[in-house]
């Protein structure tokens, strides 16, 4: 079972991955250490091979330009140090709720004699324990399918990639970035899953022979994956009953950090929230990528966007009301999601990118994405879907500005960002 879901099955599903998870233990799967990646016969070539399938040069790509290699080294800098003595944590770089995100932070016994927690986001990390597969994966003869049912993880299908990236980038359950990380110094997360996988150094040479053996993603495709598993983690998030620890408070990240954090001579109420039932003064919930969806479901689903709208807005609602409405609220959505996974494997075409990047500009230039969050995803979208219609270049200036616009979070304007949208609507 890949997903939490509180349905009448729920306690039997819970009885059996206990079970499972029981059966696991006795025989869990060792994560091998980057040091048995990256030799230079293997994954550590100085340059990319090009009479291989894979370049076999990863283990330089990602140890010198790819962050997640400095992850956890990063929890030994001034601000981690800093963020720790905030906490009251002896130790950034020692504290279980640092390493779950920084580092393949794997029990002890799933760790092999070559396993170094000081590899941080390590290749194992992404693409699972290798001991099953760490000697026959390098096989000529030997498939991908065959890697994944020895336990490699599926990073080439768009859905399960986007959870991966998610759960730390979004955080879940067990790992979350809270309020108090946050205001200990933490960055604020957030994420789209097209822009970060540009931004990812690629150490993935997709040619002719990759397409063969993995098919391709087009960038629209993983644009609307990201969207889909952003809000889905999101609400699955929202039905924990995550409180503050010793408090009779929700947990605060799990609401729009700008809804608290502006400065009050740039007012946000608008008329769009007005609509939405939604009082000045409303504690709100997080609606960026629902937004995002919203304009996906207006091109691709005209006759469910006014269920869809309904649903979000109610969503945010019930965030000011207790926790059974919030939860019945966050479930009726991501029951929604659920039935339109499909759309991560559509074909798109060019028509149908055109229509969706203007719903989302239009979105911006009537102030209804006054959020910084979102209009962080719109900026981001614009960017990814230019790409997508091959028509970035033509782009390039009204793409700065709207960039410009979202420059900085503490010196964002919501209503400049909206001129600005205006300004830049009929270019695209
Ligand atoms: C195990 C947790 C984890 C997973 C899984 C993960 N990341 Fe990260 N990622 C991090 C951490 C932690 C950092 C920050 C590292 C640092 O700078 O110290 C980071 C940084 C990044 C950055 C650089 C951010 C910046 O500010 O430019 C990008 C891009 C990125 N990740 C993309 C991805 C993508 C794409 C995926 C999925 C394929 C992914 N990550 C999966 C934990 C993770
Ligand atoms: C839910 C996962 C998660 C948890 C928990 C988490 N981090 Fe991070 N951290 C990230 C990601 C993802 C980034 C990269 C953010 C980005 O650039 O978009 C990051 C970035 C950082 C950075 C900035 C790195 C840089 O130089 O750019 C520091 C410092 C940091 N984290 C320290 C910590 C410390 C200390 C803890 C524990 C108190 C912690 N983190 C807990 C996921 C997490
Ligand atoms: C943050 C997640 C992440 C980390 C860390 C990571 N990878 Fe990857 N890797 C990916 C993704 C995503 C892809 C592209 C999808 C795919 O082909 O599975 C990929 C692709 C690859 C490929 C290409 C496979 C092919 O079929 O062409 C190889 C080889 C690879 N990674 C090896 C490594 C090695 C070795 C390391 C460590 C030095 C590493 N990866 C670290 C996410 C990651
Ligand atoms: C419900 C309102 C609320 C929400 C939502 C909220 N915060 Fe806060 N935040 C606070 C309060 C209250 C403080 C304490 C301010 C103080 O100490 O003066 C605080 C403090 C902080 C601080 C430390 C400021 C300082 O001066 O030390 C940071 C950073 C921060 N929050 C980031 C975030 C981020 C990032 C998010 C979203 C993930 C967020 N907050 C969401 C209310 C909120």
């Amino acid at each position: 079972m890949r997903r939490w879901r509180p349905d009448p099955l729920y306690g039997l599903l819970l009885a059996l991955c206990a079970a499972s998870a029981g059966a696991l233990a006795q025989s869990v799967t060792k994560h091998m250490g980057v040091a048995s990646c990256s030799s230079n016969v293997c994954h550590g070539k100085l340059t990319e091979q090009t009479d291989r399938n894979v370049a076999l040069n990863e283990y330089r790509v990602w140890s010198r330009d790819d962050y997640h290699s400095r992850a956890y080294k990063d929890l030994s800098n001034q601000q981690s140090q800093a963020m720790a003595a905030k906490l009251g944590l002896p130790n950034a770089a020692t504290a279980k709720i640092c390493l779950d995100c920084h580092a393949d932070n794997v029990p002890a016994t799933a760790r092999g004699p070559r396993f170094q927690l000081s590899d941080g986001v390590s290749c194992e990390a992404c693409h699972g324990g290798a001991e099953k597969w760490v000697e026959s994966h390098a096989q000529k003869t030997q498939t991908h399918k065959e890697n994944v049912a020895q336990g490699m993880y599926p990073t080439e299908q768009p859905l399960r990639r986007a959870e991966l990236c998610v759960s730390c980038h979004m955080g879940t359950r067990d790992k979350l970035a809270t309020h108090e990380i946050m205001a200990a110094g933490h960055p604020r997360l957030r994420f789209e899953m097209e822009v970060f996988t540009f931004n990812q150094p690629a150490h993935v040479v997709i040619d002719e022979d990759y397409v063969r053996r993995k098919g391709r993603i087009e960038k629209m495709n993983l644009w609307i994956t990201g969207q889909l598993e952003n809000a889905r983690r999101y609400l699955e998030l929202l039905q924990t009953r995550i409180t503050v620890s010793d408090s009779f408070l929700p947990e605060f990240a799990l609401y729009d950090c700008f809804g608290c954090h502006h400065p009050l001579d740039k007012q946000r109420w608008t008329r769009a929230r007005a609509g939405a039932g939604i009082q000045p003064g409303t504690l709100r919930l997080q609606k960026y990528h629902l937004t995002m969806l919203e304009a996906i479901t207006e091109v691709l689903a005209p006759d469910e966007l006014a269920q869809l709208t309904a649903s979000a807005d109610g969503l945010v609602r019930a965030g000011r009301k207790d926790v059974a409405t919030l939860e019945a609220a966050a479930l009726k959505l991501h029951s929604w999601i659920d039935a339109h996974d499909d759309w991560t494997r559509r074909q798109f075409s060019p028509a149908d990118i055109a229509k969706v990047r203007k719903a989302v500009i239009r979105y911006a230039a009537e102030d209804r994405t006054s959020d910084f969050g979102a209009a962080e995803q719109v900026v981001m979208c614009m960017d990814t879907l230019s790409y997508a219609a091959n028509d970035h270049d033509r782009h390039k200036d009204a793409l700065k500005s709207l960039y410009d616009a979202v420059g900085r979070a503490s010196a964002f304007d919501p209503t400049q960002f909206a001129t600005v949208a205006r300004s830049v609507q009929g270019q695209f």
